[in-house]
């Protein structure tokens, strides 16, 4: 399949060796203090504004060499032709074949100011956006009505979203977020594991009578969302529930599989929808339920502005860019493993999680894009709590640990609450906590000194609304598509999934059987057990 640009791997760019000489000339023993010390202009320089976030990167261990050589990197790597193909709809997801288009979800209902002509004159497949475009917002606008619909329905009090992954993750993300623009009259439940731990939990707070499923799943073939599904179908049938097209919703690609489960009232979505971009298409329906349309079209709105920037700000000054370059700084050059999730507002708790997704599973790949062993690492392990709880359980290991861990705070000015004393002691928190990495403390020894010159990343927000949630969110795609771009992978793929989940197929028959018979003596010596 033709493709309209060409990726450099980072490693065979010009500008990789120029970093590695730099990295072991000065860059690996930068010292941010120092740096701040010898530049009055370095908050500047290294904080940004960008639609609805702000932005502080002073307190990572770059300097301006190290910024103007991965914007180098940045370049060579052809990265800028490869944003405006996934915009173009080209099928940059070539392993399966598939454009990368969530950015279409949240585009305005007018014709895209995306430059498609490089895709074209190349002869690349790309997708119609004249025909893609109309069909999107046909059913964001058939969604939202029904979002209205439900919300107006004083007789539905609890729906349930029955999905996982990306059918789970966005949407609960993002109505835990949102918490206080939700219709108080709604209540909202999750349910993604097969674990019968889960809908057990659920069901008995329920009345068939009262209840919406939304049955969310791209596929409409994963076995969790398949199993509660049926049972959830199962148990609305033994309460005596009949109307299954009032009371249960599918959001899929699979219009037919979901028709063939028993689900007439369908919203669909595309296969260029990644599930992991998934929040802005019909998976986004309990979100819409949660805050109305009027929200919905605001966490797109913040989107959108999101997507403007990375697409048309100068590479210095466009900060996905910014980010997912210090990410591979991070990553290749001083080899630090992981980074830390720290929202500092407990409705940003689902946050971790759904980056987890976002960038292990875009990103946690060890070949190229042609297949080829790569010779230097790719996605860090995220991982993280809201503040200020990390700070009572891990953040000794952040502070003395032995490992660098990059840290990336996430803070909002505006509380939402008029507890005004519980805010501006969350705000110092957060301040202190990085202050504290960076600053370190030298006048004790032993047990009580702090080496400082530990990295961080400020991520600041006006207020918590639909359209800063969507921006934020917005920019840590584009950020996980610079580094995937960079490391020349395919982030839209997820075939180290797919092992485990035909593993489990041939088990589960086993487990009534006993037939041990071609499995490992580990795994034969637990499924004896579990019998
Ligand atoms: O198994 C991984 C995965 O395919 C994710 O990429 C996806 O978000 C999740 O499963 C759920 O898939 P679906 O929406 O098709 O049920």
């Amino acid at each position: 399949m033709a493709l309209s640009f060409t990726r450099t791997r980072c490693d065979r760019t010009p500008a990789w060796a120029q970093l590695q000489a730099h990295f072991a000339a000065s860059g690996s023993a930068l010292d941010v203090r120092d740096a701040f010390a010898s530049d009055a202009q370095r908050f500047a320089r290294l904080s940004q504004e960008a639609p609805h976030v702000f932005a502080d990167l002073s307190k990572n261990r770059i300097d301006a060499t190290t910024e103007a050589l991965l914007l180098d990197l940045a370049r060579q790597s052809g990265l800028e032709a490869h944003r405006d193909a996934m915009f173009a709809g080209e099928k940059i997801n070539h392993t399966e074949g598939r454009a990368v288009w969530h950015v279409l979800l949240r585009h305005p209902n007018k014709q895209p100011n995306w430059p498609v002509e490089q895709a074209q004159q190349a002869g690349a497949a790309i997708e119609n956006i004249a025909i893609e475009l109309p069909k999107v917002h046909a059913t964001l606008d058939a969604m939202l009505a029904y979002a209205e619909a439900v919300r107006a329905d004083e007789s539905i009090t609890d729906i349930v979203n029955i999905g996982i992954g990306g059918s789970d993750l966005g949407p609960q993300m993002a109505v835990l977020a949102l918490q206080s623009f939700a219709h108080a009259g709604k209540r909202l439940h999750f349910v993604s594991n097969v674990d019968g731990h889960e809908l057990a939990a659920v069901l008995p707070q329920l009345k068939a009578a009262n209840t919406l499923f939304l049955i969310a799943s791209k596929t409409f073939t994963t076995i969790e969302t398949m199993t509660n599904a049926r049972s959830a179908k199962a148990w609305f049938a033994a309460q005596g529930g009949t109307d299954v097209a009032r009371h249960f919703a599918a959001l899929t690609t699979n219009v037919a599989a979901a028709a063939e489960f028993g689900i007439s009232t369908t919203f669909p979505f595309w296969d260029w929808v990644g599930g992991r971009y998934s929040l802005w298409s019909a998976i986004g329906l309990p979100v819409a339920i949660a805050i109305g349309a009027a929200g919905f079209r605001d966490l797109l709105a913040g989107a959108h502005a999101m997507d403007e920037h990375f697409r048309s700000a100068p590479l210095e000054r466009n900060l996905p860019v910014r980010l997912g370059l210090l990410d591979v700084w991070y990553r290749n050059f001083h080899g630090f493993t992981s980074r830390s999730i720290a929202p500092y507002h407990s409705a940003l708790r689902r946050v971790p999680a759904y980056l987890q997704q976002l960038e292990m599973e875009s990103n946690g790949k060890r070949v190229d894009g042609q297949g080829q062993a790569l010779p230097f690492d790719t996605s860090p392990v995220l991982w993280g709590e809201p503040g200020t709880n990390g700070q009572h359980a891990y953040f000794q290991m952040l502070h003395q640990g032995t490992d660098i861990v990059p840290v990336e705070f996430i803070a909002v000015k505006k509380p939402r609450h008029d507890l005004a004393s519980h805010h501006s002691q969350l705000l110092a928190n957060v301040l202190a906590q990085a202050q504290a990495l960076m600053v370190g403390k030298s006048d004790a020894g032993g047990h009580k000194h702090f080496t400082g010159n530990r990295p961080s990343t400020f991520l600041l927000l006006d207020d918590l609304t639909p359209a800063s949630l969507g921006a934020l969110i917005a920019l840590q795609e584009h950020r996980v598509f610079v580094t995937g771009s960079l490391w020349g992978i395919n982030s839209f793929d997820q075939w180290g999934v797919e092992l485990g989940k035909v593993l489990a197929k041939d088990i589960e028959p086993r487990l009534t059987s006993g037939d041990a018979t071609g499995l490992d003596a580990s795994t034969a010596g637990l499924l004896a057990r579990l019998r």
